[in-house]
């Protein structure tokens, strides 16, 4: 007996990425658990910043689910200056281009365009995000500075030094998908 396989391939579904906002906050902070490296804070934590900052937080979503997200704000003294305070996909889908995407769909977003800089402070452990913005400033032909910023000491207990990055000038009105 001959057996036909019926098996249909189809394409992964597409990513689709908004700014977030107050229903997030769980499913953000159920995100950034199974990432297994982003620093856990507290549901609360996570609740106030898509609700005052959703704007400048965006999440990634497949099939309805979040699979990825971009955590951020604008320094109070720098409103040029877009800040990523943390970012993270899903284990399963990293290394395809997903961080990448991401930070440019975080940048586009409406309460960003004008920004001229990207900082954000990388553990000087983790490859994978100096990588990351590194990639992110050659795209944009641009600088990608790296500054003394919070030293080893200054956690209360053993953390590596987070240095910032800082990635500009930017053109304004960046492109989605420079
Ligand atoms: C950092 C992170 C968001 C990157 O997302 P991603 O979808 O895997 O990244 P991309 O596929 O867009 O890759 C972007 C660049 O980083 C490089 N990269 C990705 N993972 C890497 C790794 N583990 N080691 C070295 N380089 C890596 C890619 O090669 C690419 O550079 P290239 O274009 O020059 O080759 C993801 O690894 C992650 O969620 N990590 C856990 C959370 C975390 O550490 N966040 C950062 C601190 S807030």
């Amino acid at each position: 007996m001959t057996h036909t396989d019926r098996t249909t391939h189809t394409s992964p579904s597409p990513f689709v990425f908004r700014a977030a906002g107050p229903s997030d906050g769980a499913a953000v902070w159920r995100l950034v658990q199974a990432t297994g490296a982003l620093e856990p804070n507290t549901p609360y934590c996570y609740l106030l910043l898509v609700t005052d900052f959703g704007d400048t937080c965006l999440v990634a979503e497949q099939d309805g689910e979040v699979v990825g997200v971009v955590l951020g704000y604008h320094p109070p003294r720098e409103p040029e200056t877009a800040f990523v305070w943390q970012i993270g996909v899903m284990p399963a889908l990293r290394g395809r281009g997903l961080g990448l995407r991401m930070l440019q769909a975080w940048m586009a977003l409406p309460a960003n365009a004008h920004c001229e800089w990207v900082t954000a402070t990388v553990a000087e452990d983790n490859p994978a995000s100096r990588a990351l913005f590194g990639r992110l400033a050659a795209t944009h032909q641009t600088r990608c500075e790296v500054l003394p910023h919070f030293l080893a000491d200054q956690f209360p207990h053993e953390h590596p030094a987070e240095p910032l990055y800082r990635i500009g000038p930017l053109a304004r009105g960046v492109p989605a998908h420079a």
